[in-house]
Formats: structure tokens, sequence, C-alpha cells
């Protein structure tokens, strides 16, 4: 079943030079191919719409502040199941509960500075491409 996902490599993984490793391990996977790729500073309004399910929750502002630290990386991954099969490579939101191998257990310790995000269900792909690539929507 090829789908799409929207995926955002986050601040830190930008400042930390992670970019070839995390999109490298992408492009391992078999059938998988990237369909738009850009280094984007994301605004405040993009980043409301993007978390609107969030506000209010303790996390919200200083991940908001995170998100707006810096260029991240915004993509479109197309390919067999790649919705579920970037969340498995990410691993769980909070690093210290991802296993070692996914990208979130490899680099990350901090919750907030999880590195990656990737749409959850179609749903979500559907509403976060049209947000960042109207075009493809
Ligand atoms: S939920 O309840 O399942 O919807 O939450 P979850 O998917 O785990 O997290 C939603 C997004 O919020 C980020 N998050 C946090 N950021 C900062 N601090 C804390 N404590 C925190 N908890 C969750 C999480 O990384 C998700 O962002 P994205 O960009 O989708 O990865």
């Amino acid at each position: 079943m090829s789908q799409r996902t929207l995926v955002l490599l986050k601040p830190d993984a930008v400042r930390r030079g992670l970019i070839g490793e995390i999109v490298g391990r992408i492009e391992s996977k078999a059938d998988w191919r990237i369909a738009a790729l850009e280094l984007r500073t994301l605004d405040r309004p993009t980043l409301e719409q993007h978390y609107a399910e969030h506000e209010g929750r303790p996390f919200y502002e200083p991940l908001m502040e995170f998100m707006a630290s810096g260029p991240s990386v915004v993509m479109l991954v197309e390919g067999e199941r790649v919705i579920e099969g970037v969340r498995t490579l990410a691993g769980p939101t909070d690093p210290i509960a991802a296993t070692p191998g996914s990208i979130r257990g490899d680099f990350g310790t901090i919750v907030r500075e999880n590195l990656i995000h990737a749409s959850d269900s179609e749903e979500s792909a559907e509403r976060e491409t049209k947000i960042f690539f109207p075009g493809f929507a």
C-alpha cells in the first residue's frame, strides 16, 4: 500500500549535523523515495496550525519555541506503508524509552528535542501535507 507522509527533522537534528544520517536511514528502505525536501525555519503561524491539537498542554509553549529556534528539514516521503514505517524508524516520543537502533533511541535524550516528527495516520499526513506543501495536497 503506497502512502505519503510528512516528516520534519527538528532544529536539534539540523544543529547537530544529523540530516545525512537520518535522511540516509529513510532513503535506505526499499521502495521509499523523497518526494519533496526543504530546509525551512518554521514560523509561528505554521507551527500553530501543525500543533493545534496540543494547544494548552504544559509542553506546548516550550515546544513551539524550540521548533522555531532554527531551521528544520521539511520533507514528504512516499512508499510502501511509509506512515507506520517512518514512525518505527523514529521510535517512541521519549528518546530514553526508545530502543537503540531507532533514530530517537540512538541520538536522543530529551523529550522536547526528539529529532524527528512523522505523521501518525493517513488523515494526519493529508492535513500536514496541506500545511507544509500546499502544492502537493
Ligand atoms: S499525544 O498525547 O500522544 O498526542 O502526544 P505525543 O504524540 O507523544 O506528543 C505530541 C507532540 O508533542 C511533543 N511532546 C513534547 N514536547 C516537549 N516536551 C514534552 N514533554 C513533550 N511531550 C510530547 C511530541 O514530540 C510530539 O511532537 P511531534 O512533533 O509530533 O513529534
